[in-house]
């Protein structure tokens, strides 16, 4: 299958990956964690994107594609794959329908997790990632909603989307992603 998992920062898109990935035995591919390990590596690629990262803006697309169209090449994808924050601006959805009709393949379903603006902000504070600051934290909202947001409508038109409640504990967020998975299988 081939999932994406759209969401607010915070929201639960690598936790319940972490879980679908098992689920299913399929690949997790995140971009943030993608970029997260090229700025380590000090890569070329990395270096492009640190400073919007740090400042809580979207990579730029013409990074992100490359980046997903390099790894989604590799033979470990050919049976599905589970896309956690990407894609995440039409822009990039768009190029992603584009590179999957050419390669005879398509997206099963789209996950949009749902969680209050105050309950992500307690998880995100709590967690102390890099980025987890007020004014990072502030700045990735602004850019989910006006950019990622759109999203929701683009997919939903499509007929694959599914809006799940990402409150209450992982397991029973889980057991609500693994039904509306288990209803999508082809
Ligand atoms: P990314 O790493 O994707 O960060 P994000 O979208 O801000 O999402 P988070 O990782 O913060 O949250 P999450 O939804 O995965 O939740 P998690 O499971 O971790 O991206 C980072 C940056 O990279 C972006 O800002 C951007 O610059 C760049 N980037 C990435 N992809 C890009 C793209 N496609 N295009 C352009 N730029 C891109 O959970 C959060 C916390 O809550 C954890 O501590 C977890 O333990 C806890 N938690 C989760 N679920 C629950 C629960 N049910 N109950 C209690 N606690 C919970």
């Amino acid at each position: 299958m081939r999932i994406v998992f759209i969401g607010p920062p915070g929201s639960g898109k690598g936790t319940q990956s972490q879980r679908l990935k098992d689920y299913l035995g399929i690949v997790h591919l995140s971009t943030g964690e993608m970029l997260r390990e090229a700025q380590q590596q000090g890569t070329e690629l990395g270096r492009a994107a640190s400073a919007y990262m740090d400042r809580g803006e979207l990579v730029p697309d013409e990074i992100v594609m490359r980046l997903v169209v390099d790894r989604t090449t590799e033979p470990d994808c050919a049976s599905g794959c589970l896309f956690d924050g990407f894609p995440r601006t039409l822009a990039q959805a768009q190029a992603f329908d584009r590179i999957l009709v050419e390669r005879d393949r398509s997206l099963d379903l789209v996950i949009s997790l749902e969680v209050s603006e105050e309950l992500l902000r307690r998880r995100l504070l709590a967690r102390g990632r890099h980025d987890d600051n007020e004014q990072t934290i502030n700045e990735r909202f602004r850019q989910h909603h006006e950019l990622t947001e759109p999203l929701v409508d683009y997919y939903r038109s499509q007929g694959i989307l599914r809006s799940i409640d990402g409150q209450g504990t992982p397991n029973e967020v889980f057991g609500r992603i693994a039904e509306a998975v288990d209803s999508a299988r082809p």
